[in-house]
């Protein structure tokens, strides 16, 4: 399913960000760019993160994931 139209990201790609490490909507907008444009797939993105909560981590997230992500800039809704 496409979440993010603005950026053409799926279900899967949020969904492996979360499994990276993406935390929250900032972290997954920072990781592959859904809902770094107009918001409008916020909800859908928050939705997953809930249903990702308290799912494994990948082994390789961590202090490196985050400043992976982190190194992708500001996002526009912080
Ligand atoms: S639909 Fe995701 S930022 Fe616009």
């Amino acid at each position: 399913m496409l979440v993010c139209h603005c950026r053409a990201v799926n279900e899967d790609v949020v969904r492996d960000a979360i499994a990276a490490g993406a935390a929250d909507e900032f972290d997954v907008a920072a990781a592959c760019g859904a809902g770094s444009v107009c918001g409008g797939c916020v909800p859908t993105v928050t939705r997953i993160l809930g249903e990702c909560a308290g799912c494994p981590v990948a082994a390789s997230a961590g202090p490196g994931a985050r400043a992976l992500m982190d190194a992708g800039g500001a996002h526009p809704l912080r």
